[in-house]
């Protein structure tokens, strides 16, 4: 099982990480990863200033806006698990 965390702190909180994670739960579904892929909430992880920090299980931080969800889920994730 691979670890995905949002960032929950304020400044991503509201950058809109709750629609980040919205999104992320439905790829999960759409290609049948809820075993492979774990999401997880975090607090700050350092990148404030960016859009929502992601952590992908290698430590990699993305940063991620609603609209740039998908095409990082499919780039990021899926061709590592
Ligand atoms: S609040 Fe998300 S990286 Fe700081």
């Amino acid at each position: 099982m691979k670890s995905i965390k949002v960032c929950i702190g304020s400044a991503c909180h509201i950058k809109g990480s709750y629609e980040v994670i919205e999104i992320f739960k439905e790829l999960i579904k759409y290609h049948n990863l809820e075993n492979d892929i774990e999401l997880l909430g975090s607090f700050c992880l350092g990148e404030c200033r960016q859009s929502v920090s992601v952590m992908r299980w290698d430590n990699k931080i993305l940063s991620v806006s609603k609209d740039t969800a998908k095409y990082l889920f499919e780039k990021e994730f899926i061709p590592y698990i």
